[in-house]
């Protein structure tokens, strides 16, 4: 009979070992019984960058990376991003299931009316430098929310969470509003009840002397389904520094504004800013084989190629790509978008990015989307945030009622000096820094 388990013998003392399998993984401490002599700590892994290592159970977002699938509570993103909202799908990744007429109409308006900021926040603002980067001012306007919210830190009062959850997703996209008109030196405009999520967040953005902000239908959906597309990923960097800093039971605001650094990073969220600078420096179709060519020989990286999980054709890429052409038909023709075609045709037949399972990941098309709109490429991370604030406050509260999960606390294999004698300093020689 087939048995779930797994065992290990250990060379140094050819002892056996059978450890439990469960859903396709063992338990790291397991391990620790594996010791070599009496003394010993006990095995573990080593796992830099957690390649293969599980750190939690989550039930919110399933993802095949070798077959390019990509599930929010188990409903295909495709379908998602076709038929629902954004604050539909908020709502399906906080609380497992999609809501009805009313529960949608209720959670709607919960939100809409959590958008307002604080008059304080302004004026925090109001102290950034002119060029401030927005993702810059996003992290720290969150984290300031802590101090203009302190019972937020009562973690563990289901109502007190919720509240701070509707307050942080109503509040994010009026920060990065801010942060955007901040930038180019215009003042910060209100939220406005009447309007949609994304409709409100481009007014927002927008508005200037009319009286009433109209947003192209076409644009706020493009907007709404990019926020469906970016709203969860699993255990990313950022969702992973979310649980790591929430797990030590930091407040939902500080714990967001740490997750929302790790997003601001190139290798990250940050990528599709990155993009655009990498399009810009290619200049035209033509130069693409000869930027292909550099990027083989190992001057960088294709940015916007490449995936951690996706060894396939990244499943958000597909709907973006779709996405482009509903907001080219209002804007025009982003040209950068002949240059990326023409990127994506030549990578993805040669032998490098083949068998490398290099394929655009998400970040690739959806700048050029973001600039045709209007957008610099600074405000590109700030527009990935808003929603994926949702899906790390999704994962932060399944980890808060996780039973097996403590502060995140990985060990290390040491590889310093052992024991050394200390010398006085009249007695040392000049030290040779190690950088
Ligand atoms: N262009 C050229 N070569 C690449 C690329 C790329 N974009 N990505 C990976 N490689 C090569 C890499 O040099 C390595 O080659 P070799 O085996 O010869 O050393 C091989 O492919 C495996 O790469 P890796 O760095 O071990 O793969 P990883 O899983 O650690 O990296 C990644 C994943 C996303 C960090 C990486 O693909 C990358 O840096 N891509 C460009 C940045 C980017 O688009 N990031 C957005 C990711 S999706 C959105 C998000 O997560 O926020």
């Amino acid at each position: 009979m087939k048995q779930e388990t797994l065992t290990i013998t250990d060379n140094r003392t050819g002892q056996s070992y059978v450890v439990p399998v469960e859903r396709g993984t063992i338990r790291a401490m397991d391990l620790r019984q594996i010791k070599a002599s009496a003394g010993d700590f006990g095995l573990m892994t080593y796992d830099p960058a957690f390649l293969n290592t599980a750190s939690c159970r989550s039930s919110v977002t399933f993802i095949d990376g070798e077959r390019g699938i990509l599930r929010y509570r188990g409903y295909p993103i495709e379908a998602l991003a076709e038929h629902c909202t954004f604050l539909e799908v908020a709502y399906l990744l906080l609380f497992g299931e999609l809501p009805e007429e009313r529960q949608l109409e209720n959670w709607v308006s919960e939100i809409t009316h959590h958008t307002m900021l604080h008059e304080n926040t302004k004026k925090f603002m109001e102290g950034f430098r002119h060029d401030a980067h927005p993702m810059g001012m996003l992290v720290s306007t969150v984290a300031a929310l802590s101090t203009i919210y302190p019972e937020a830190k009562a973690i563990h009062d289901a109502d007190n969470r919720l509240l701070q959850i509707k307050r942080l997703i109503g509040k994010v996209p009026s920060i990065a509003a801010m942060s955007y008109r901040h930038s180019l030196g215009f003042p910060y405009v209100y939220p406005d009840n009447d309007l949609s999520y994304a409709e409100n967040f481009l007014n927002m953005l927008w508005k200037m002397v009319e009286p009433k902000y109209v947003a192209n239908p076409v644009l706020a959906r493009a907007l709404d389904i990019l926020f469906i597309l970016h709203a969860d990923h699993e255990q990313n960097c950022s969702t992973n520094t979310m649980r790591s800093v929430g797990s030590a039971q930091t407040d939902p605001y500080l714990a967001t504004a740490a997750a929302a650094a790790a997003l601001a990073g190139p290798l990250h969220g940050g990528a599709n800013e990155q993009v655009l600078t990498m399009l810009d420096e290619i200049g035209s179709k033509d130069n693409v084989p000869a930027y292909v060519k550099k990027i083989k020989e190992g001057h960088g990286k294709l940015m916007g190629f490449g995936h951690r999980v996706y060894k396939n054709y990244d499943p958000r890429a597909k709907i973006i790509k779709w996405t482009a052409e509903q907001v080219f038909e209002v804007t025009g023709r982003n040209r950068k978008l002949d240059t990326a075609l023409e990127l994506e045709r030549i990578a993805l037949q040669d032998d490098y990015f083949v068998t490398r399972k290099l394929y655009p990941n998400v970040d690739f098309y959806s700048g050029i989307i973001y600039q045709a709109m209007g957008f610099s490429p600074e405000m590109f991370t700030v527009l990935f945030a808003i929603p994926r604030t949702t899906g790390w406050l999704a994962q932060w509260q399944e980890m808060l009622l996780d039973p097996e999960q403590k502060s995140a606390r990985p060990r290390q294999v040491y590889t310093g000096e052992d024991t050394r004698q200390f010398v006085p300093i009249e007695q040392r020689v000049p030290a040779v820094v190690k950088t």
